[in-house]
């Protein structure tokens, strides 16, 4: 038997005395004024056993890692028509980097990074008949959670200086790949973006990876094969060009996000989320993924 607890209890007297907790996101003003040495981490097993520890039910901007609950819905709605206007590869590159969407005439290399999830927030728009009322319906749904919500300040604080992702929504646009307005598009994207939720929270929305598609609550369902596929995209692109290092050092397949919340699952085990706002020089929470390397180490489990 695994002593979950104490294991966390260990990672967290490890990891928050750290002197070195990483840089706060600023690029989006709102984002600034977190404090550093908040730390949180959840865990929650296949068997319904849940352990905790710190900040883990203080609510954050998840950022990035709402792409993956874009992806999922948009999978459950339209399946794998997805494929048609995006790749699933890796592309070593940062989460909003430009270039490669050019030379690959508009079509983004994966659905992780900024253009990939413009795309997928263009198909909700499009499928959704109140896309985001829809969208926070879902998270809700699936966590069993109604007091999930949208953090409007931080959505306007992006929308305001959300320059890079106006650019990739034009270029989409002028590719093909966007069928609905940048306008409409761009803000559905802000506010998913700025989805407020603990780890716990986060932790139960992402059951649904480890436990072969089926959430925590019987809506929102995955076949198998799509839950399958996502921790494949989850495990390859999550980190953007720190995938690699990631799974080197923990794996699992997980998705990170700027506010500095990582969600993982170990397929048919756990799902599990952490919290810790410094970023390290590729926009990853620095201690949150030396927590999970901790966890994968002293559990030994991974899906290697
Ligand atoms: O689009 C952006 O820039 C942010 N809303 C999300 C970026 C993000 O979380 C990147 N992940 N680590």
């Amino acid at each position: 038997m695994i002593d979950y607890q104490a294991i966390l209890n260990t990672i967290y007297a490890n990891v928050t005395q750290e002197s070195d907790k990483g840089e706060i996101a600023t690029y989006i003003p709102e984002l600034s004024g977190v404090d550093p040495n908040r730390f949180g981490m959840h865990l929650k097993l296949i068997s319904g056993e849940e352990f905790a520890v710190g900040d883990s039910e203080v609510g954050f901007s998840i950022q990035s890692i709402s792409k993956v609950l874009t992806l999922a819905m948009a999978m459950s709605q339209v399946g794998s028509t997805i494929w048609e206007r995006m790749d699933v590869e890796p592309s070593g590159n940062p989460f909003n980097h430009l270039s490669l969407l050019e030379l690959e005439e508009g079509i983004p290399r994966n659905p992780l990074i900024n253009s990939g999830a413009i795309v997928i927030a263009d198909i909700l728009v499009t499928q959704l008949k109140n896309p985001k009322a829809d969208f926070l319906k879902y998270v809700q749904d699936i966590t069993g959670d109604s007091s999930i919500s949208y953090n409007l300040k931080v959505a306007q604080s992006e929308k305001e200086t959300g320059f890079n992702n106006y650019a990739a929504a034009n270029l989409l646009k002028s590719f093909d790949n966007l069928h609905n307005s940048v306008d409409d598009v761009l803000d559905f994207y802000f506010h998913q973006c700025s989805l407020e939720m603990s780890c716990s929270q986060i932790a139960k929305a992402f059951f649904m990876f480890a436990n072969k598609g089926v959430c925590l609550r019987d809506v929102g369902r995955l076949t198998k094969t799509q839950a399958k596929r996502i921790n494949a995209i989850m495990l390859t692109c999550g980190f953007y060009d720190e995938a690699g290092e990631f799974a080197f050092e923990v794996g699992l397949p997980g998705k990170s996000g700027v506010g500095g919340g990582i969600a993982a699952s170990l397929p048919h085990e756990f799902s599990i989320s952490v919290w810790a706002p410094g970023l390290n020089p590729q926009g990853n929470s620095k201690l949150g993924m030396l927590a999970l390397e901790q966890f994968t180490t002293l559990t030994k489990q991974s899906i290697f």
